[in-house]
């Protein structure tokens, strides 16, 4: 089997405009939440990413139609007559799990295969199931399914152990059809919840607190197509680009954007000595002088730091004056990127859920190899400073979330290259 490796020549500073692509971990639960409509919803801003894809391939095993034009997706549930999400399909991405929610709302039953762990940790689904039983669901854990049956959903009060974005979304998901109203405690707040939410109240479910920890739901009888809807910016690719232009020294106008998701990066970028400017729906980075300082983190739920983006942060500390002190709360083994830095010429020490960075003055090109979507991107940020040519295998992980990236990074000039290689 051939394999696409990326080959970044560093030095290059980026130089330019960009344009932030619709967000992913938007748009997967608006899909889910499709299902539930009458009618057939229309939606805006998507990005092209693998992962959409591979949802709109699960959507369709149910008998949803589904249309890609552009970056627009239309999804019609009105034939839907399968409701089993098989493990071939589960198994290539966790979100296929928000359709279980739907499912029990709308169909009274579902089953949707166990997503397993993956590379950044464990990744259990514990609060979703005790969640959707709380509205009266009745689920068995069967042959590696999840597999639900429900006569009537009641609303209840659900308050979760954890912040989960995951949990949140698909016991919403379930909520909106129960009967009677649904508490929510410790719901997550990230932007993608409240898109979520926006989405849901187009297609007429009552839902108060949104961007809050409590979430109040009405119950509907039934819920209606939504005939437009924009998807909000990606913040993780948004963060993702300012820190490669702040890596590279560069003069570079990343749009589309909605600063307001990025609060608490923008501070630690601020603190780093990175030189920006926010705008209405843009940030524009200028070239800083000297080095950056060392700036710790501590990834935490929105709207604290997001862990989505602690790899990228980690790959700009590699280069900043000092130590600085990398905290994980979220994932409990999403240090992998670790070692790759590592070969590039960097010291950063792993003491349990923390990464101490030691700063140099520059990196040296390497080979290494991707293991997760964001430590591509994180290696990707660091070869593009790096002295030489850095190979980075695996780098099919960033096409699941980050859409037509190199050919972005390219129009910023940086030097890219694909080459196909074979795999033992
Ligand atoms: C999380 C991130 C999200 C990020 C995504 C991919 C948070 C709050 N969420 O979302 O921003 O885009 O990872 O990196 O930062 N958990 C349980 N039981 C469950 C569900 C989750 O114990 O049933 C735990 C997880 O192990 C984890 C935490 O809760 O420690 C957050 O998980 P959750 O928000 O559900 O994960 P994602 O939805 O994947």
């Amino acid at each position: 089997m051939k394999l696409k490796t990326l080959i970044i020549t560093g030095g290059n500073k980026l130089k330019g405009k960009v344009t932030v692509s619709g967000s992913k971990n938007a748009t997967l639960p608006i899909m889910a939440a499709s299902l539930l409509g009458k009618t057939p919803s229309s939606i805006n801003n998507i990005p092209l990413v693998r992962d959409i894809y591979t949802m709109s391939s699960l959507l369709q095993t149910f008998g949803t139609k589904v249309k890609i034009k552009n970056h627009s997706i239309i999804i019609d549930p009105s034939e839907i007559n399968n409701y089993k999400a098989p493990y071939e399909i589960v198994r290539k991405m966790r979100a296929s799990i928000y359709v279980l929610g739907p499912f029990v709302a709308k169909y009274k039953r579902a089953k949707v295969s166990m997503p397993g762990g993956c590379a950044i940790g464990l990744r259990p689904i514990d609060l979703h199931i005790k969640g959707i039983k709380k509205l009266g669901a009745k689920i068995k854990m069967k042959h590696g399914y999840v597999v639900a049956e429900a006569k009537k959903l009641k609303g209840a009060k659900i308050v979760f152990d954890k912040v989960s974005l995951g949990a949140t979304i698909n016991c919403l998901l379930a909520a909106v059809l129960a009967e009677g109203t649904s508490v929510f405690i410790n719901a997550s707040k990230e932007p993608e919840v409240a898109d979520t939410i926006k989405f849901l109240k187009t297609m007429g479910a009552d839902i108060k607190g949104e961007g809050t920890s409590t979430l109040i739901i009405n119950g509907v009888r039934e819920l209606n197509g939504v005939s437009e809807y924009n998807v909000i910016p990606d913040r993780i690719e948004a963060a993702t680009l300012i820190i490669a232009a702040v890596m590279t020294k560069g003069n570079v106008l990343v749009e589309n954007l909605m600063p307001e998701h990025l609060t608490v990066f923008f501070e630690k970028l601020k603190e780093a000595g990175a030189k920006f400017k926010i705008l209405n729906n843009s940030v524009h980075v200028f070239p800083h002088k000297g080095q950056l300082q060392a700036v710790d983190i501590i990834t935490e739920p929105y709207p604290g730091f997001p862990t989505d983006i602690q790899a990228q942060w980690m790959a700009l500390m590699t280069i900043a004056k000092g130590n600085s002190v990398i905290k994980e709360t979220i994932w409990e083994n999403r240090f992998i990127h670790v070692l790759e830095l590592n070969r590039m010429g960097v010291d950063i020490k792993i003491e349990g859920n923390t990464a101490i960075v030691k700063g140099v003055n520059e990196l040296s090109a390497a080979d290494v190899m991707a293991s997760d979507l964001r430590a591509s991107a994180a290696l990707i940020i660091a070869g593009l400073i790096a002295k030489g040519d850095t190979y980075i295998r695996r780098i099919y992980h960033l096409e699941r979330g980050y859409e037509n990236f190199y050919n972005k990074l390219r129009g910023l000039g940086a030097k890219v290259k694909i080459k196909m290689e074979n795999t033992i």
